[in-house]
Order: structure tokens, then C-alpha cells, then sequence
């Protein structure tokens, strides 16, 4: 009982004490210092320094001198011979042939809606439309734009273009603000930003102080961001009836925003594609001389879909097929599109289907095709990093004189950024591997020649941040259409999806929104941080709201990790965690490692977390790959298992033979490498936000100890608990909601035959037939008690009869008779 009062009480104690330290919760809008951003300062959206200082008089003179200033240079602009050259281009686009019937909607309405193809010039041209009328208007400028985004990549790649069509730099009458990163200065009239900047922004200023056009880019994208954003500026427009809010999306259920503001007006910019040829699997195959057949085996998943490919009657072929493609297609599983597990990404694995046949396709259309860019729809970072070094092997592909190779995904780099938009040397065929960010946030202009996987990752559970997300999903007819459509924008184009045709015919028409299909939790964190009242009062009214249920089950289980009290209100826990742009779970596990000074291996296990699986199990090789997984781990653990394949990794990189190590260990290279980025980035994130201080070198006091590391997957993954019996020879594996569970085949704990404790703690589980566990850890009965339910509350008693309601329902003997006797000790 005096442990329990310690930990709690401690835990409690030392977080109250960094808020304090802090004055307030520390706010992730100050850019890092050393950043080369001229920004840092929390005085708003728009900051303007030297008004603080001056009397209000002179305030005004300096504004319509600057205005004045402004104009001129806006004119000079214009009329210079680089300035002409790119108003050609913009007023070539369709948005700007709209542009006097834009600007009178704005502004005889408080909200518009605007709609339009990708490439129409929304993003970059209707924010500057607003800009200039206001620069040439007789009042001088009086705006203040905000553009939101929903990813941060194209925050900045938006921002620099705009700057770079207004002849100016970035940072002065346009400029952008991600998480951790910005770039703005006095001048900044137009500011591109992330949905959770803006958000977080509310967080200090309620009304947006300052702020007079409000523009929601994408909002066909349906992300929870931005509903939850629609929801609070809703309210907003009703208290500052002077501020504009436009919408903006390419393809768009108008009438359903429309009703939601009120018969909001609407605007449909028309548009033009080039008609673009589709390609499925079975047509790309038969080019070849080959056709797919599919052939039901049953895995042990249950539904798993086999494809077989048989040889054609000899026919006239395009061009031979490769026999590596043969092969992997021979093995190749196009899993059911409903199975959305890890195992769905074995065919992206660098010696299976996908990327054999992804190149296959490059070097044909190098090959034998006309001259145009092409545009690879991968799912994410790794797979395209991954993607990116086989092809680097290949001969044709890999040279420079012939294939100009580039990527485009959220985290790359401006001059990378920047490459992509530009047009190779003649005879140089661009390839640009892309995530779904090429879908409609970024148009590259040149594409030709599509590929599109048909998967991308689904969007984060985290309701504020773009957190890397973990499970890549079949994407929706609506997305086929739109990575189809990037193919045709200059001249007919072709489109080869990697699926079979009947794969796509099970697709969703559209996505559902985030908001619909998301785990609510961190959603709800942010309701209340942002003291927007009740959870369930406030989420009846977003556009489209989420079950009861769903909403109930949120509140119920941010109660029992301790983020909410008894009465909804934020604890101090809470607090913390609604500034880690990770799922609660993920964050309570690294407070706990910052408490405990055991962050170095917990660091590793959230990162890994985040992360595709980085234990590889090719379907050939499940024994191998599996007898290589448990050599990573005595302890009954998968999450210890990461730990111990990273650091190994680790020791291999210096020696620089960690691909070696990988492979040896049926390890993804990729997954490590991402893992040890994430590393980096979550402690500077726990720095920033002053958990970590900041001239920390070592996160480790007692490294591992293995009893803490565990203690922290308990704290964190809790109340993720299931009960081991042990029976002559087997164990079941009972928890309180499901009954009976299974092991996932790939956890170590599989491959057991006893396991020494009585619990398992766990991060996931999937409904298939029956529910599968994925990672676990065993723990034992104490640490159940010790860091199980809640500690936040200070609330012993609670926390033992959450613990004591898994003890009675599973009837332990041993520990019941240690719960009762510390319940008589309490009373
Ligand atoms: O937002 P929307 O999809 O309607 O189009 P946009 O992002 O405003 O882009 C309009 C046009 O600007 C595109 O068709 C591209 O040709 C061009 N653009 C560019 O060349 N470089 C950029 N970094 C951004 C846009
Ligand atoms: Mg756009």
C-alpha cells in the first residue's frame, strides 16, 4: 500500500512541479531556439513588434507608409519582365479566370466554398487573390490570411511557391508556421500553417485575434483536424461576425458544408483533364503473356487471398517479362482488403510482388515510352526509401543520364522540394516516388505515367498533430480517381494499378472521415484542453458526429489511464499528454521512462510502436523469420524484442554492416532506421516541451532494468491487460472484454510453452474469426497492482478497485487475498 501511495503521489508531485516550473503548460508554438526562423515569440499569428513600443498615432503613419511601400513593390513586380512571365502562368490557371467572382463571394458572404480539380490554382492563387486586392485596396493592407493545411510539407512547399510567384522571400508578406519550424516577420499578411497550428493557436486566443480570413485547405480529406476545427470556428464566426471563412477541397460534397454554415455560398471552379488509360494487374500481365488466377488458401488468419499466375498460350507480347517479377508474383498474396493487419504489407517487401513488378514497369516505360514524368503512389517513407535502393541497383534505372530519381513525402527537404517541380534535362525521364501527399496537396506538373499501389497509411490516431501513422489500408475509389487524374494533366496519360481489377471493385467509394472511423481519445484530450466543455455536447455538433459509443468508450478510457478525473476535467497527466502528438499510451509510457530514468530503452519501444513492424515474416520463411525473432527475446516480451533489435542494429551500424544484420535477422532496415529517427525526434519533442532538460546526454540512470522497462509498458499499455492460465501443457489467455484470445503468430510469446507470469500486458489486438494479440509483454501480479489503472488521481482506492476488478473476475487466489488484505488495511 505504501508503494502504491509512493509511486502515485511521486508521479503526481513531479509533473505538478515541471508545469510550475514552466508558469504555464509549455506551448509547442515557440519555434526551437537556434531555428533559423526570425519567429519564437508567442505573441500571436501575427506578431507585430515595434507596435507594442509605439504610441498609437505613430502605429498608424508607420502602417500606411508600409502599406504604400507594399503596393509599390507589388506593382514593381508585376511589371518586371520575370514578374510578367509568371502572371502569364497564373492567370493561365482556372482558378484565376474566377477571380473577380471569388473575391466579390468573399466579400458579400462570411463563409464560401470553393471547389475545384486538383492543379486549378486553389491553394497557391486564391489566398494571393485576397492578398493583392487588399494591398491595392485605398485603405492599405488591413488583412491577416490563414491558410490552413492538413500536412506540414505542404504548409512549406505552398508558402515558398507563393512567395517565390510574388517575387519576394519567404517571411515577409508571406510566411508559414509548422510545429517546431516557421518562417514569418512583420510584414507577413498571408500565413500558411498546419490544421493543429491553428488549433493550438486556439488554445491561447480563443477569437484569433488580429485574424480576418480563414481559409481550410482540403477539406475533402475529411482528416478529424479539421472537422474538429469546422466545429470551433463555427462558434467563432458567430462571436466575430467580421471574420471570413473560405473552404477549399478538389472534390467536394458542397452541399453537406453548405448546410452545415448555414446555406453557405458555393463555387465551382470548372476544370479539364486529358482522358488517361487505365492499366489493373491482370492487363499489365497480359501484356506480358500472362493472366492471374485467383486460387483460395486458407492461412491461418483465415482469409488471406492467393493469386496464382499461369502462362498464357504463347501470345504477341509487348515485352518479355522479367523472371524475378514471375517469380514473386508466383508467391504474391493480394490479402483481402478488409484485413487491414501488418501481414497486408508482405507483398511491399523489397524482394516480393510489389517492388519487382514496380520496377518492371519503370524500365518498360523508359524502355518503350513516349518522353513524360511518372509518379509512383508508394504507402510511405520507408517503403519509398526502400523502393528507391533497388532501384538504385538497377542498370537502366540507376542511371543519371537516362532516369532522374526523386521523392516526395512529408519529411523531404526544400531542395528536394524543389527538384520535383522542375523539368529535367531532354532525354532525362523524371521519377518521382511519392506518398499520398502527390495526391491533391502538391501538383507536379509534367506527370505522364502513374503507378499507384493502392495503399496509403491512414492518417494518425492523433487528433492534433501529423504523427508517422502505422497501418497502411486500401485506399478508396475517390483516391483511385484522383491518382489516376495527376496522369492527364498535361496530355493523355496512363495509369497501372498494382491490383487486380476485382480488388479495386471492393473498394470504398470514399473514405469515411477520421472522424467517424478514428479512435476519439486524443480528440477528446484536445476538447478539453481547449476548454470547449463537454466531450459528448460538443462532438454532436461537428458536421458528421461519431457514435455515442465511440465517444463514450474514449471518455471511459482516458478515465481509467488518468488523463480525465472522475468529473471530465483535464488532470495533470492529461495535461502532459496533450502536448505529445502520440496516442495517450504512447505518452504515458514515455512520462513514466522520464520519471524513471529508464527513457533510452522506452524511447526505442514508442518508437517502434509507431512504426510498420520491424521484424520481417516473408510467407515462405515464417519458421525462419520467426526462430529469428526469438533470439531477441528471454523475456517474454515483443516490446523488449524491439529493444534488443535495434540496439543490435545499432552496434552493426558503427561497424557499418547493419544491412548485413538485418538481413541475417529477418529484420526491415528501413523500420530501424525510421525508428532511430523517431527516437531523435520524440526526445527533442520531450526537450522542447521541458520534460527532458534540454542539455540532457544520457535518458538512462538505471538502464536496463528490466523490471522498470517493463513496469513502463504496464503503466503505459494498461488497461490493454489479458489473464494467463496456465493448464497442463498450454495456457489460455482470457481478457475481461473478449473472452478467450490467441496469440498472434508472430509474437515470441507464441512460440512459448509456459509463460512465468500471470498476465500479459498488450498494444493492439485485431478481430478476425477470432481476437488475435499482437505484441505482448508478461507481467507479474504485483506490477499489475503497482502500475495498472490510474495513478494520476491520487485516488488509491480507485486504483486498487480497477486493478480488483480484474483480480475478481479472474479469480486469482494469490493476489485477491493481497488485494483484500490491502482493502482492509485502507478501510
Ligand atoms: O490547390 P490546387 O490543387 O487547386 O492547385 P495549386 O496547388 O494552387 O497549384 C496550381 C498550379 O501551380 C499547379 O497546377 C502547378 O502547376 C503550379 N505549382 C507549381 O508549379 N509549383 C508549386 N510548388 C506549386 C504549384
Ligand atoms: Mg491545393
Amino acid at each position: 500500500t505504501t508503494m502504491i501511495r509512493q509511486v502515485d503521489g511521486y508521479l503526481q508531485e513531479y509533473l505538478t512541479q515541471k508545469s510550475r516550473m514552466k508558469g504555464s503548460f509549455p506551448d509547442l508554438w515557440s519555434a526551437r531556439p537556434g531555428n533559423n526562423a526570425s519567429i519564437g515569440t508567442d505573441e500571436g499569428l501575427f506578431e507585430r513588434p515595434w507596435s507594442l513600443a509605439s504610441s498609437r498615432g505613430v502605429v498608424e503613419k508607420i502602417l500606411c507608409q508600409r502599406s504604400l511601400e507594399m503596393r509599390d513593390q507589388q506593382r514593381a513586380w508585376q511589371e518586371s519582365p520575370e514578374g510578367r512571365r509568371i502572371m502569364e502562368f497564373r492567370s493561365s490557371l482556372p482558378a484565376y479566370k474566377e477571380k473577380e467572382a471569388i473575391l466579390s463571394a468573399i466579400s458579400s458572404n462570411q463563409v464560401l466554398i470553393i471547389s475545384g480539380e486538383t492543379g486549378c490554382g486553389k491553394t497557391t492563387q486564391l489566398p494571393q487573390f485576397i492578398l493583392e486586392s487588399e494591398i491595392e485596396s485605398v485603405c492599405g493592407v488591413v488583412c491577416n490570411i490563414i491558410c490552413t493545411q492538413p500536412r506540414r510539407i505542404a504548409a512549406i512547399s505552398v508558402s515558398e511557391r507563393v512567395a517565390s510567384e510574388r517575387g519576394e522571400k519567404l517571411g515577409e508578406t508571406v510566411g508559414y508556421k509548422v510545429r517546431l519550424e516557421g518562417m514569418r516577420g512583420r510584414d507577413t499578411h498571408l500565413l500558411f500553417c498546419t490544421t493543429g497550428i491553428l488549433l493550438r493557436r486556439l488554445l491561447d486566443d480563443r477569437n484569433l485575434k488580429g485574424v480576418t480570413h480563414i481559409i481550410v485547405d482540403e477539406i475533402h480529406e475529411r482528416g478529424m483536424n479539421e472537422d474538429f476545427l469546422l466545429v470551433v470556428l463555427k462558434d467563432l464566426l458567430a462571436r466575430r461576425s467580421e471574420l471570413k471563412l473560405i473552404l477549399m477541397s478538389a472534390t467536394l460534397d458542397a452541399e453537406l458544408f453548405s448546410s452545415y454554415f448555414n446555406g453557405a455560398a458555393t463555387i465551382k471552379i470548372p476544370g479539364f483533364t486529358y482522358p488517361v488509360r487505365t492499366h489493373f494487374l491482370e492487363d499489365i500481365l497480359e501484356m506480358s503473356g500472362y493472366i492471374l488466377t485467383p486460387d483460395n488458401q486458407i492461412d491461418d488468419y483465415g482469409q488471406e487471398r492467393i493469386w496464382k499466375m499461369n502462362k498464357q498460350a504463347p501470345r504477341k507480347r509487348k515485352s518479355q517479362i522479367s523472371s524475378a517479377v514471375e517469380d514473386s508474383l508466383r508467391a504474391a498474396d493480394f490479402n483481402d482488403y478488409s484485413l487491414q493487419t501488418r501481414e497486408s504489407l508482405s507483398c511491399w517487401n523489397p524482394d516480393c510482388i510489389g517492388f519487382n513488378l514496380i520496377q518492371y514497369i519503370l524500365c518498360n516505360i523508359c524502355e518503350h515510352e513516349r518522353p513524360g514524368a511518372v509518379l509512383v503512389f508508394m504507402t510511405g517513407w520507408d517503403d519509398i526509401n526502400a523502393l528507391k535502393e533497388k532501384l538504385h541497383t538497377h542498370p537502366v534505372l540507376s542511371d543519371p543520364s537516362r532516369v532522374l530519381l526523386l521523392m516526395c513525402h512529408s519529411s523531404m527537404d526544400s531542395l528536394e522540394q524543389r527538384l520535383i517541380f522542375e523539368e529535367p534535362e531532354d532525354g532525362v525521364r523524371k521519377i518521382v516516388l511519392a506518398t499520398n501527399i502527390a495526391e491533391t496537396s502538391i501538383t507536379i506538373n509534367d506527370i505522364v505515367f502513374v503507378l499507384d499501389c493502392g495503399k496509403a497509411k491512414e492518417s494518425s490516431y492523433d487528433a492534433l498533430n501529423n504523427t508517422p501513422c502505422l497501418l497502411p489500408t486500401w485506399i478508396s475509389k475517390g483516391s483511385v480517381q484522383q491518382r489516376r487524374g495527376r496522369a492527364g494533366r498535361v496530355q493523355p496519360g496512363e495509369c497501372y494499378h498494382l491490383y487486380p481489377r476485382c480488388v479495386y471493385d471492393s473498394f470504398a467509394e470514399h473514405q469515411l472521415p477520421e472522424i467517424l472511423r478514428m479512435p476519439l481519445q486524443s480528440l477528446c484530450l484536445q476538447i478539453k484542453s481547449l476548454k470547449l466543455g463537454s466531450i459528448s455536447e460538443f462532438l454532436s455538433r461537428a458536421l458528421q458526429s461519431p457514435e455515442i459509443l465511440a465517444v463514450q468508450k474514449a471518455i471511459e478510457y482516458l478515465k481509467t489511464i488518468g488523463a480525465l478525473d472522475e468529473n471530465e476535467n483535464l488532470t495533470i497527466l492529461g495535461h502532459n499528454l496533450t502536448v505529445l502528438p502520440m496516442e495517450p499510451k504512447l505518452g504515458k509510457m514515455l512520462i513514466f521512462g522520464v520519471i524513471f530514468n529508464c527513457l533510452d530503452p522506452i524511447l526505442t519501444i514508442v518508437a517502434g510502436l509507431s512504426v510498420r513492424d520491424p521484424f520481417l515474416t516473408p510467407l515462405d520463411k515464417k519458421d525462419l523469420a520467426g526462430a529469428a525473432k526469438s533470439q531477441f527475446s528471454s523475456d517474454y516480451s515483443d516490446h523488449l524484442a524491439i529493444v534488443r533489435a535495434y540496439e543490435g542494429w545499432k552496434d552493426a551500424e558503427k561497424d557499418l554492416v547493419g544491412h548485413e544484420y538485418c538481413w541475417k535477422n529477418f529484420l526491415s532496415a528501413n523500420s530501424m532506421r525510421v525508428i532511430d529517427a523517431l527516437r531523435m525526434e520524440f526526445l527533442s519533442l520531450l526537450k522542447d516541451i521541458g520534460l527532458v532538460d534540454s542539455n540532457m546526454t544520457s535518458c538512462n540512470a538505471w538502464s536496463y532494468d528490466m523490471y522498470l522497462i517493463r513496469a513502463a509498458i504496464c503503466y503505459g499499455l494498461y488497461p490493454g491487460i489479458c489473464s494467463v492460465v496456465h493448464k497442463d501443457k498450454s495456457c489460455s489467455l482470457k481478457t475481461m472484454e473478449d473472452g478467450k484470445v490467441l496469440l498472434h503468430s508472430n509474437s515470441v510469446n507464441a512460440r512459448e510453452t509456459k509463460i512465468p507470469y500471470s498476465w500479459l500486458i498488450f498494444n493492439e489486438k485485431i478481430k478476425v474469426n477470432s481476437v488475435f494479440l499482437r505484441d505482448s509483454t508478461a507481467v507479474p501480479d504485483s506490477m499489475v497492482l503497482l502500475f495498472g489503472g490510474s495513478i494520476s488521481k491520487g485516488d488509491v482506492d480507485g486504483h486498487l478497485k480497477m486493478s480488483g476488478g480484474y483480480l475478481e473476475f479472474f479469480m486469482k487466489p494469490a493476489v485477491a487475498d493481497m488485494y483484500h488484505s490491502m482493502r482492509k488495511e485502507l478501510d
